[in-house]
């Protein structure tokens, strides 16, 4: 089967089933993060199948819904891939991507080791910041039953994954926790640029939500 071919039936597979997804991470999403991607991984002159199959699978199975085993999204797309007949480089590179992508919490540092996994990631991150940013976090922190916000909660800098993947913060908080750090950990120079309007948007709304929560117009 061709490249072309083979992207095509992941999309399709993904598609039928991240549809309708309630939480942020339905196949909109992950259609967005292969748009970002393709968009960046042209200017970075990077690995277009590699970048390509791990935008689309790099939600397959999430760790946020499978107990918090992060095992599982890596693992699933190899079957998927190895149904596919994909080489094997490609396929230990796609999972790799999978396996590193997620934030990890503010006080981990985790690098992406490849170009590829670096502009998988910025198109990941894009997603989370701005209005839809704004948007998922809300639905992803009432599908936790997570508060919106509460002054007697403090944000907390994560000093782990483990610890992070326990966190049962705010929403407000998960802002301060994650969101409005991402721009200054962007990888590639695309993928900074497009994240400057996203990131001070967020900052107008969370200016405005404070403004309101005081009682002022
Ligand atoms: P990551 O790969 O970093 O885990 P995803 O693409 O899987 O990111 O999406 C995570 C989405 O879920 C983001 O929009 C993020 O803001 C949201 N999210 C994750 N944790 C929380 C939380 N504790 N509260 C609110 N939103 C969250
Ligand atoms: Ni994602």
């Amino acid at each position: 089967m061709n490249s072309t071919a083979i992207i095509s039936q992941t999309a399709d597979y993904i598609k039928a089933k991240l549809s309708g997804e309630g939480s942020g991470h339905d196949w909109f999403h992950v259609e967005r993060v292969w748009r970002n991607a393709v968009h960046i991984g042209k200017q970075e002159k990077a690995d277009m199948f590699v970048i390509e199959l791990a935008a689309l699978l790099h939600d397959i199975a999430d760790w946020k819904f499978t107990g918090g085993d992060d095992s599982v999204g890596p693992r699933e797309a190899r079957a998927w891939l190895e149904q596919l007949h994909v080489g094997e480089n490609i396929i230990a590179h796609v999972c790799e991507i999978i396996k590193d992508i997620s934030f990890k919490g503010a006080g981990v540092t985790s690098a992406m080791k490849t170009r590829e996994g670096m502009v998988v990631q910025d198109a990941d991150r894009l997603d989370a910041l701005g209005a839809i940013g704004i948007a998922r976090a809300f639905a992803y922190g009432g599908l936790k039953g997570s508060e919106l916000h509460n002054p007697g909660v403090a944000p907390v800098v994560h000093a782990s994954f483990e610890e992070y993947k326990k966190g049962r913060g705010t929403t407000i908080n998960h802002f301060y926790e994650k969101l409005l750090l991402l721009k200054d950990r962007m990888n590639t120079t695309t993928g900074k640029q497009l994240a400057e309007r996203r990131h001070d948007y967020m900052k107008a709304f969370l200016d405005q939500f404070s403004r309101e929560w005081e009682g002022r117009s």
